[in-house]
């Protein structure tokens, strides 16, 4: 081929690839603006599951055009739920346009965000600063960075707990392994999210050297706490992390983070919080003040991608010291080393992705498009809806509430009448699956306080008082016919 055929050849590329784009642009436009009318989600049809399933693979092309199609036929209208107004289930929010939109861009820039003078590095440090502002963490530039979501997040962040607190017992735990090491101890809340324990699994800690942070109805037993942290070191053990919540992942509760911050400081352990959920709560003026001491975290780890609606996969890890991290990451071979001597360092030594994903650009536009106030008011409106939610729950006498939410989250159970007590706990955790074939609302389940409990999370900008009446109207028709059944 000469260079004039090859210039052809990719001038009919870039052809085909905007003409096929701007019908997925309709397409995607279209799917969204009929997401509210459909059901929130529907079991795939079987003949579908098993073509998706058995898709041979292609030896030969084919156009853009005919996968637009597919796509739009086949996988855009079978999605997980969470576009729909009245989804509850987990802490998945609707992506944001302005993400969506994005998301195209950051994919034809298609960068390794990690070190050099491009748009995305920087774009990246800006965001990561934006983020801190958002909820009040100092930052400096080096001390955070966007990983996959809150789970990468809680690894990088507790990798520079392990490695500041053996570094600090005199052990090189990078030359080492745990090897000789001391055994380090993890004070943990039961309420935590389980992303805190694989952390600790992954990093070599073993589960069994969690310890339960004693929390009674939202307050910490101080005493209890530190009597267990000096049992430890009187067993030769090495107290090292101290864990609290900026919203559980059951209740939505923000633990006192406060108090937490004081025993941590009080007995030189490494606090993290882990705000993957709720730290964005903290612009909610109502409620704030419970936030204070967050400020005050060693680690915090946010994850754009739930309440801010900036399309899946956004976290983000932040440290008081950069430094923690790139001593316990920093690895630069001579085949990676543009920009290592800057001084806040490249992405790739404060954490442990080397390609690393343009993910700053959608969370860019979506923090952008909304601006700080909006994002407050989004934020205030969904903690608004909870309480609303609650109060409702109080008011049906076929339901109990099982905490007053603090944010966004309402765990509550059914109790429809002539259920005898010792069948609750079989039939709420039946609940949340009637309920999603029903198709009109979903929602899902955990074990809160020793019992089957729905949870209802509200993320979604334009759910409204309507959806949580149709989540309630589905809650209590499903629990009556699982409970008429048998
Ligand atoms: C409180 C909390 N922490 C951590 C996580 C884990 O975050 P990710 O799913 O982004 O890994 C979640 C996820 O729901 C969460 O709710």
């Amino acid at each position: 081929m000469g260079e004039a055929d090859t210039s052809a050849a990719h001038e009919d590329e870039l052809s085909a690839f905007r003409s096929a784009a701007h019908a997925l642009v309709d397409s995607v436009a279209d799917h969204l603006a009929a997401l509210p009318s459909r059901p929130v989600w529907q079991p795939l049809p079987d003949a579908l599951r098993k073509q998706l399933l058995d898709l041979p693979l292609p030896e030969h092309p084919s156009a853009l055009d005919d996968l637009v199609v597919t796509a739009s036929r086949d996988v855009l209208p079978h999605a997980m739920g969470n576009g729909h107004p009245a989804f509850f289930g987990w802490v998945n929010p609707p992506p944001s346009p302005a993400g969506v939109m994005a998301s195209l861009a950051a994919a034809a820039m298609n960068p390794s965000v990690v070190s050099g003078d491009h748009a995305d590095v920087h774009l990246e440090r800006a965001v990561v600063r934006w983020l801190a502002e958002l909820v009040g963490f100092a930052h400096a530039p080096g001390a955070g960075l966007l990983t996959s979501g809150g789970s990468a997040a809680t690894i990088v962040c507790l990798a520079g707990a392990r490695s500041r607190a053996l570094a600090a017992a005199g052990h090189d735990v990078r030359r080492h392994g745990l090897a000789g090491a001391p055994q380090l101890i993890a004070y943990v809340p039961a309420e935590a999210h389980s992303c805190v324990r694989r952390a600790l699994e992954l990093l070599g800690l073993g589960s069994s050297a969690m310890r339960e942070v004693p929390l009674e109805g939202g307050r910490l037993n101080g005493t209890a706490l530190r009597a267990s942290i000096a049992a430890d070191r009187a067993g030769g053990a090495l107290p090292a992390l101290l864990v609290g919540s900026a919203g559980t992942v059951n209740a939505g509760a923000i633990d006192p983070l406060n108090t937490l911050a004081d025993v941590a400081s009080a007995e030189d352990l490494w606090f993290h919080v882990d705000g993957a959920y709720g730290a964005f709560g903290v612009l909610d003026p109502a409620i704030a003040a419970r936030y204070r001491g967050m400020e005050r975290a060693d680690s915090l780890v946010l994850d754009p991608h739930k309440w801010l609606g900036v399309p899946v996969d956004a976290g983000c890890a932040l440290v008081q010291r950069g430094d923690d991290l790139r001593d316990a990451f920093s690895l630069t071979p001579p085949y990676l080393r543009q920009d290592a001597d800057a001084p806040a360092g490249t992405f790739a030594e404060h954490g442990f992705e080397q390609t690393r994903p343009f993910r700053a650009l959608k969370t860019w536009a979506t923090i952008a498009a909304r601006g700080r106030a909006g994002i407050a008011a989004q934020v205030a409106r969904a903690n608004a809806l909870a309480r609303e939610l609650a109060a409702l729950v109080e008011r049906e006498p076929e339901l109990e509430l099982a905490a007053a939410p603090e944010t966004s989250i309402v765990a509550f159970r059914a109790r429809p009448s002539g259920c005898p007590p010792a069948r609750l706990d079989e039939l709420n955790r039946a609940l949340p699956e009637a309920v999603q074939a029903r198709g009109r609302a979903f929602v899902t389940g955990t074990v809160f306080g020793g019992r089957e409990t729905l949870r209802a999370c509200i993320l979604h900008p334009d759910t409204s008082s309507e959806h949580l009446a149709t989540l309630l109207t589905e809650v209590v028709a499903a629990a009556r016919t699982l409970a008429a059944a048998d």
